[in-house]
């Protein structure tokens, strides 16, 4: 039986099939693992694993749903590949070429927004990628998977409908690519945070959705019935009910005049526009106040859940916004409002309410949260939003079904958020719901405090909606909860990872996920958190970008571990610094993988850029690499580090790009063919498998053109290089790498393809090259002179002898006077005279070997400065210096002269990262 087609488990008492056993039900198959899980739970061993969350047996098990679904690492995850993964055969063919997508597709999606999440990919926009490079029934892997959005995609690969399949189908087409294999494919989710795969696993894992419609329903209806009172407030007319959807509370400052407190919100909102004004007038002295002339009050009370006494914000209630049938009103709180939240203030806070004092220590967080009073989980909610949350999870966590219960979390987990103080009232937004600030633990000075139906009741719908159209497989899904570091899978299992890691500095998700984390009672194990750290007070667990490289170097070389050779892997990444996406460059070429193509979304344009240098504006990144199959890396442990290693490595590499790259109807320029990328790849390779690289770039240029044609400037293999001149062949014009300046070797590249073009003169070159140092410089890097640069790296015909043939060939073609001249014409010389060309290939080593030792020579300079730092430096002299003392395992020299440039310097430039942090690691490990 295929079980990824039976789903819905809406037969309580069918048979159901797991791992190979057969159980009455699924609530049979539910009690056996968890039993067997219980007494995993109780092995201190099984506990000590890395990225083992903090949690009690109970509350990870309530979490759990095993073998599919462990609030912890799941033990069964190597029998999930056992019984569903086909064994790695070298025999078996495979080739893909690497596939940019559009990250930003498919957010309007109800499924995608059926739950949030920190920074989501949507389902719709991964589909495409899963297509392109598995089978069904292949298993994907993601191992910072969030909320499970690829286990989402890979499911989609078999339940999509006919009209999307058709969509695809017809824009494939038009690329010239064959149709995909349609069906379901198996997934692996695994995230550090239980909070994100719980999430993952209600997205992933079927469920009786008729059940949940009927569940949800009566959940709100009772918790209606038990706390609907504290929601009712009395209309203007005095005598009909109304029902609150929300009560607007506002911090009460004093003036910095006369001490007399201020409402914020009553004395500066502009109760027709709804706009909070700039400037407004005291009430008692009538002195004109801004908000930041005034002063926060604090009220100082017994926190009765924890015996402390404690000083928040002095907050009142403000406005209240409710209805009355389908009409809405809105009133300034009245006396019988007031005794009704007096009278709330003093029942006591439902059992089910976290008190757990935050981590602060380890908080970016933490200032401003203690600013307001905050220091435990239960201080984010005013005392009615605390009765409504303890009242919804109580009622979620008393459903008799199991997976009901889960579904039922997952939607009350939904207003945790909701109805904290995080809740920013918007005076002209339509709805208070979810106004939260993302990303961070913000509490605004006016809160809107929402009823747990004017949240939840229009979500429940929309959720009964979107998963009664997808429909979850069962068994097609396994998800672990524990770092990507150390995943419980053998060794090349995987035929794709799909994944989004973390961005650096950009999101402290453990840190973030405490809050609802709280409530299920299993915390993250945030010293793994693959982040950045901005200032925190546990100094001991800040981590620096060095740190967060660290930990995805260990995340990526698992990754390489469990994928099968020969496979690829896609990584998303959503870049702000330079710094940041360069560690992760370099974290996943120093774990074997080869990076093959990383594309941007030219979003005005809708295509996609190759992009080749570090780059720091915000982009949606998509980086495709792959791991090398078995046959090259036994090769280059037999052969060594030698050319030969070289040449094989070329040749494997170009056989995973892509031939031709059509555009619009026009060829693109497929950057990672340029020989200067090449050898960048190839250096890396070496460097990963701690090699002295055995080619001079110049060696390695003129070996690969004698080894593999070319066609405008990019290197292809015998058997590629026809389609590409059948494609050339109907296009007009050559595609051009795009050249982007901002340090002296793209300077140089710059100046190779302009004179291999247009010979010229000093005084010809000179207006467009000043042009091209602009606004891009790196900030370090000193500005070369044209006149340096030209002597260091090119050739100047002075008139003595014949016309060098570069000069010869675009004379004749370029002036018609010119054409069929001999080389000693005189008219020839005299217009060749004092013009720049690019050498051929045995002038170019001499030329590059002379540079080099000059380059040499002045990295020595470095090495002997004496001043703490380096303010201006050249990175060719730094990257020609760490290179040669790599190749005498000089690593002391190359961490010394990294210590003397500014950090951002060396964290941004590809090279040297991998150079210096090579040399970290062999250091430490005692090289
Ligand atoms: C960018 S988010 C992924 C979001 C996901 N694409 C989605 O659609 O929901 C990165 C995730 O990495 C997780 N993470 C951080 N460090 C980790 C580690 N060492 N191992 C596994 N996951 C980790 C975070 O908890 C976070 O959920």
């Amino acid at each position: 039986m295929n079980d990824l087609l039976h789903n819905q488990n809406k037969d309580t008492d069918s048979a159901v099939e797991c791992l190979g056993q057969t159980f009455p039900n699924d609530q049979a198959r539910r009690a056996h693992f968890l039993k067997l899980l219980a007494e995993k739970l109780k092995d201190p061993e099984f506990r000590k694993q890395d990225g083992f969350p903090q949690g009690t047996d109970d509350a990870i098990l309530a979490m759990s749903d095993p073998p599919y679904y462990t609030a912890c690492p799941n033990p069964w995850l190597a029998e999930f590949i056992k019984h569903y993964g086909k064994p790695y055969d070298p025999a078996m063919k495979y080739s893909r070429e690497p596939l940019a997508i559009d990250v930003s597709v498919g957010k309007t999606d109800p499924i995608y927004k059926a739950h949030s999440y920190h920074t989501k990919v949507p389902h719709l926009a991964i589909v495409p990628s899963i297509l392109h490079y598995t089978q069904p029934g292949d298993i994907v892997l993601d191992g910072f998977a969030g909320s499970g959005m690829t286990g989402v995609a890979a499911q989609w690969c078999g339940s999509a409908p006919a009209s999307y399949r058709h969509e695809l189908e017809v824009a494939w087409k038009k690329e010239g690519k064959p149709a995909p294999k349609w069906g379901a494919r198996r997934v692996i989710l695994n995230d550090l945070s239980p909070a994100a795969t719980f999430i993952g696993a209600n997205y992933n894992l079927p469920f009786d959705v008729d059940a949940f419609a009927q569940a949800g329903k009566q959940l709100l209806k009772a918790v209606e019935q038990d706390i609907g009172w504290m929601y009712e407030t009395l209309h203007t007319d005095g005598k009909t009910k109304g029902r609150i959807e929300f009560t607007v509370w506002s911090e009460v400052f004093t003036c910095p005049e006369c001490a007399g407190e201020v409402n914020f919100l009553d004395e500066a909102l502009d109760e027709d526009s709804k706009r909070v004004r700039d400037s407004f007038p005291c009430p008692h002295c009538n002195a004109e106040l801004t908000k930041k002339k005034l002063e926060r009050l604090y009220v100082s009370k017994l926190d009765r859940a924890t015996g402390n006494a404690l000083s928040t914000p002095k907050r009142v209630p403000s406005l209240i916004s409710y209805r009355i049938g389908k009409t809405k009103y809105e009133k300034k709180p009245d006396a019988t409002d007031l005794a009704l939240l007096e009278k709330i203030n003093a029942l006591p806070l439902p059992g089910d309410v976290p008190v757990v004092a935050f981590p602060f220590a380890d908080m970016w967080e933490a200032p401003r949260m203690r600013d307001k009073g905050i220091t435990h989980t239960h201080h984010m909610f005013l005392p009615r939003a605390a009765q409504a949350m303890g009242e919804l999870w109580a009622k979620a966590q008393a459903h008799a079904d199991a997976r009901i219960r889960a579904f039922l979390l997952f939607m009350v987990e939904q207003a945790v958020s909701g109805l904290s103080v995080l809740n920013r009232y918007g005076p002209t937004h339509f709805s208070q719901v979810n106004r939260m600030l993302a990303g961070v633990y913000y509490v605004a000075a006016q809160h809107a405090e929402c009823s747990p139906w004017y949240i939840l009741g229009g979500k429940l719908d929309r959720l009964v909606k979107a998963f009664g159209n997808f429909k979850a497989g069962a068994g097609g899904t396994a998800i672990n909860t524990g770092t990507a570091a150390r995943l419980p899978l053998p060794d090349s299992s995987i035929d794709y990872i799909f994944t989004d890691p973390p961005f650096g500095e950009n999101l402290p998700y453990a840190e973030l996920n405490y809050l609802v984390e709280a409530w299920h009672g299993v915390i993250t194990q945030a010293k793994l958190d693959a982040i950045v750290d901005r200032a925190k007070e546990n100094r001991a667990a800040q981590k620096s970008v060095d740190d967060y490289r660290r930990l995805m170097a260990d995340c990526f070389k698992e990754y390489f571990r469990v994928l099968k050779p020969g496979r690829w892997m896609t990584v998303v990444f959503s870049n702000t610094q330079a710094a940041v996406w360069n560690g992760l460059q370099t974290a996943m070429q120093e774990a074997g993988f080869v990076v093959a193509n990383v594309s941007a979304l030219d979003k005005q344009q809708g295509s996609f850029k190759a992009v080749t240098t570090a780059v720091a504006v915000k982009q949606d990144l998509v980086i495709s690499a792959y791991k090398p199959n078995g046959g090259l890396e036994q090769r280059f442990a037999e052969r060594g580090a030698t050319s030969e290693s070289a040449w094989d490595f070329v040749q494997t590499h170009l056989k995973q790009l892509p031939v031709v790259k059509v555009r619009n109807g026009e060829l693109e320029y497929v950057a990672e063919r340029d020989p200067r990328i090449l050898f960048d790849r190839m250096v890396a390779w070496f460097v990963r498998h701690s090699a002295p690289v055995p080619l001079s770039s110049q060696e390695f240029q003129d070996g690969l053109r004698s080894r593999f044609p070319e066609r405008d400037g990019m290197a292809f293999l015998p058997e590629q290089v026809t389609e590409y001149d059948k494609k050339r062949a109907q296009v007009a014009q050559a595609p051009q790498m795009e050249l982007f300046v901002s340090d002296e070797r793209s300077a140089i590249d710059w100046l190779t393809e302009y004179l291999k073009r247009r010979p010229s003169t000093y005084q010809e070159i000179h207006p467009e090259f000043t042009t091209q140092l602009g606004a891009g410089w790196k900030k370090h890097e000193k500005r070369p002179e044209l006149a340096a640069l030209l002597e260091a790296n090119f050739l100047q015909y002075d008139s003595a002898g014949d016309v060098p043939s570069q000069i010869h060939s675009y004379l004749s073609t370029n002036h018609k006077d010119l054409r069929g001249l001999e080389k000693n014409d005189p008219r020839l010389i005299a217009k060749a005279k004092d013009r720049w060309f690019v050498p051929d290939p045995n002038k170019a080593q001499d030329l590059e070997k002379k540079r080099e030792k000059v380059l040499l020579k002045e990295f020595d300079t470095y090495l002997a400065a004496t001043g703490r730092r380096l303010k201006e430096f050249r990175l060719e002299v730094l990257r020609a210096g760490f290179k040669a003392a790599w190749g005498q395992k000089d690593y002391k020299t190359i961490i010394k002269v990294a210590q003397k440039i500014p950090e951002e310097a060396l964290q941004e430039d590809e090279k040297l990262l991998l150079w210096y942090d090579q040399a970290l690691t062999r250091t430490e490990a005692g090289a």
